[in-house]
Order: C-alpha cells, then structure tokens, then sequence
C-alpha cells in the first residue's frame, strides 16, 4: 500500500478536545486514534511536558506517524493496536487523559482503499490491511437478514430491504463504482441531501472494521487506563455511537456495572462524572471550512 507522505486530515474540534482533557495542564495522554496526527500534535504543543502514546490499526498512519516522533524526541510513542488489544499492549498503564476520535481519516478515504463511493478499486474498508475481513466479504457473503441489520442500523432507512435484494441480484460485487452503481440505482429517488452510497458505505465499512464492537471494548476498558481524576474524550460521528457512549458514560456516573477492577471502590459508588451536560458539538464556522465536522458529537468524562 502507498502511504501519502503528508496528511490530508484536519483534526475536528481541537480546541475543545484539548480543552476537555486539560492537556494544557500538563500530563501524559492517550491518543486511541492518531489518523493523521493532528490531535497528537495538538497535544504535545498544548505543554512542552506532555507525553503522547498515540495507537492506531492502521498502519500507513503509524508510518507517516515517524516524522511527528523524530519531531518530538522522547516525548511521543507509536503503537499499532485495535481498541479490543488496547488492554494487552498497555500492560497496566494508566494515563491522565484519554482521547478516541471514532471513524475514518481523510486519509484513508482519499486512499484508494475501497473506503469512498469514488473509487474505482476493489471492495476492501479495511482500516487494518492485515485484517481478514473485506467489504467484499461483508456485501457479497453475507445472509439477507443480517445485511438487511447493518445497512438498517447503518442509517440506510427505508430502503434498506430493496438494497439488499439489489445487492444479492447483482452478487458477486467486485468494485467500489459497481456496488455505488447497485446503491444508486435503488435509492435514486432519494430525498435525502445524502448521497445515498454515503450512508450504505458507511454502514457497510462499520461492519467490516467491526466499529461498535470495538467502540464497546475502549469503553469497558477505559476505567482501568484513566488516572483518578483524568479524563476521556470521545468524539462521534454516528448516532449509534453517541447513544453508546452516553449510555456508559452514564451508568459510571450512577455507579452501576462497577467493573472488579477499580481499586477500593464500593459496588454502589460512582465512577466521576460527565464534563459535558450535553454533547459539544463543533462551531458553524468549523463545519463551513471543514463540512467532514457536520456530525461530530465531543462526549468527556472525568473519573473520580
Ligand atoms: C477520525 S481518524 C482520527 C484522526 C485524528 N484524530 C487526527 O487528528 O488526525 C480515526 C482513526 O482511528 C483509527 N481507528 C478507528 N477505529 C479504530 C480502532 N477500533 N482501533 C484502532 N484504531 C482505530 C482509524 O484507523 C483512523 O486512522
């Protein structure tokens, strides 16, 4: 795979990221996403004396991740890890602040991965190269139901149960520009702003990097690699999502589903409490020079 030398992300909601974590403070922070590195940086800039262990799968932004370590000696490490191996990798460690900004980087869908209805490449989303599912597998080896669940869950709506009939038909789908040619010849009448392979894509590639598995697994394990008193800070972009991490967020506030592991803690007793009342949400300026921030959601925690 060819890894673009530079960046073509633009990291959402900076200043409240860096805001909600207390990065100025100084401190050492996790970063469950680098993409293309521009909270990262944020991070280190925010304090000459913060430390960054910045995790990501994939492993093109790791590689353009080199610049940025040799930039910032001794103070930024790279980790390639899924959220679910986060556990294992960490090995105990707890940070001050822990940062998952959900989805995918400009970057990999300017790569030609298969991530954009533009491509013209064969069916992969796989945001680990070495992962062994492809979107070829999702679309074209899965049963009618349970693809009728993911485009459904993915936000498709109601014309989820003709796509999948469109999809079986025309199986096996072996490109990008094919499965959006089938997408749009069922959703054509659409009134959606959406272009209808948008949210189809987006439901299918959540599949196929198993995204809210993945996003269940950071939020069991965050209370075991947040400090007392540190934070996380997670940003969004899928209602289903939000509404998962709100849940969490929420029964650690109330106290329930202790996991055995918080030191000295008793079964009834909260956790800490939400930072933000409501989801921030980024400004209309940000939207306008960065529409890819339209439905961000910024949800922060502090651990008591
Ligand atoms: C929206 S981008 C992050 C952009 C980054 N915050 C920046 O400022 O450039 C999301 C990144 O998280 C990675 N990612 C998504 N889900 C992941 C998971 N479950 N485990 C590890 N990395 C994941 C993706 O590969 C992608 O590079």
């Amino acid at each position: 795979m060819a890894v673009q030398a530079r960046t073509v992300h633009r990291a959402v909601m900076q200043s409240e990221v860096l805001q909600q974590l207390g990065a100025e403070g100084g401190g050492d922070f996790l970063d469950c996403t680098l993409g293309g590195g521009g909270h990262t940086r944020a991070i280190l800039e925010a304090n000459s004396e913060n430390q960054v262990t910045a995790a990501d799968r994939d492993e093109s932004a790791l590689a353009r991740a080199n610049e940025l370590v040799s930039q910032y000696q001794g103070r930024l490490e790279v980790l390639k890890s899924c959220f679910s191996d986060l556990s294992s990798k960490l090995e105990g460690r707890k940070f001050q602040g822990v940062l998952a900004d959900l989805g995918v980087s400009s970057d990999q869908l300017q790569g030609q991965r298969g991530f954009s209805f533009n491509d013209v490449g064969p069916l992969d989303m796989r945001m680990d190269e070495h992962a062994s599912k492809t979107a070829y597998e999702v679309v074209n080896n899965t049963g009618s139901q349970e693809l009728y669940v993911i485009l459904k869950n993915g936000g498709v709506g109601k014309e989820a149960r003709r796509l999948v009939q469109a999809i079986v038909a025309a199986r096996p789908i072996q490109t990008t520009a094919k499965l959006a040619e089938v997408i749009r010849s069922v959703a054509c009448g659409s009134k959606s702003k959406l272009d209808p392979a948008t949210l189809a894509f987006q439901a299918i590639r959540m599949a196929v990097n198993d995204e809210l598995p993945e996003l269940q697994a950071l939020l069991q394990l965050a209370p075991e690699i947040v400090r007392h008193q540190g934070r996380l800070v997670i940003i969004t972009f899928h209602s289903l999502e939000d509404r998962a991490v709100t849940a969490r967020m929420r029964e650690w506030q109330g106290g329930a589903n202790m996991p055995a592991l918080w030191p000295g803690a008793l079964p009834t007793s909260s956790l800490g409490k939400f930072l933000t009342n409501k989801a921030l949400r980024p400004s209309e300026r940000e939207v306008d020079e960065n529409p890819r921030a339209r439905s961000a959601r910024l949800r922060a925690f502090e651990f008591a």
